[in-house]
């Protein structure tokens, strides 16, 4: 059973993975517009990856018979800029998500929530992924500068990423 406390924070967790999903949507669309067609794969798998990760609070709220209060999803900043800044400011986002899931963390400690402390461990993990594969992108992103053959082929090899589905990895 979920406290009152405990249900308002999931459920604040799926309006920011539903933003992260509107967020990478939107970027995919930048990059296609620019003619960048696997950075736009790249963003669409992650928009799919965001709402897996809505929908698994969803049904997590859902099994422990908690109420889903589904609140208006904040609109994209809609200016992306270079694919560098674009992962820059991706990085920045999943900073703060990382930190909004240690924050329910911290809350289902302090509720003594132990079966939403073991549903978020996941999600923590996940976290640490998010942040190394954008780690990774800016670091490639930067040694490649502004030579276009470079960029070319990061746009090819981020063409190949496809989405596997949370459930299939446990
Ligand atoms: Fe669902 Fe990118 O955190």
């Amino acid at each position: 059973m979920l406290s009152e406390k405990m249900t308002v924070a999931l459920n604040g967790q799926i309006n920011k993975e539903m933003y992260s999903a509107y967020l990478y949507m939107d970027m995919s669309a930048h990059c296609t517009y620019e003619g960048l067609d696997g950075f736009a794969n790249w963003f669409m798998v992650q928009y799919q990856e965001e709402m897996s990760h809505a929908m698994k609070i969803y049904d997590y709220i859902n099994e422990q018979g908690g109420k889903i209060i589904l609140e208006a999803i904040e609109k994209p900043p809609g200016d992306f800029g270079t694919p560098l800044e674009m992962f820059e400011a991706t990085l920045k986002h999943e900073q703060f998500i990382t930190k909004s899931i240690h924050d329910l963390v911290t809350l289902a400690n302090e509720e003594k929530d132990y079966a939403t402390q073991i549903f978020l461990q996941w999600f923590v993990t996940e976290q640490i992924e998010e942040e190394a594969n954008d780690n990774e992108m800016i670091a490639k992103l930067k040694l490649v500068g502004n030579d276009g053959n470079g960029l070319f082929m990061i746009d090819n090899e981020l063409a190949t990423r496809t989405f596997t589905p949370p459930a299939s990895e446990e």
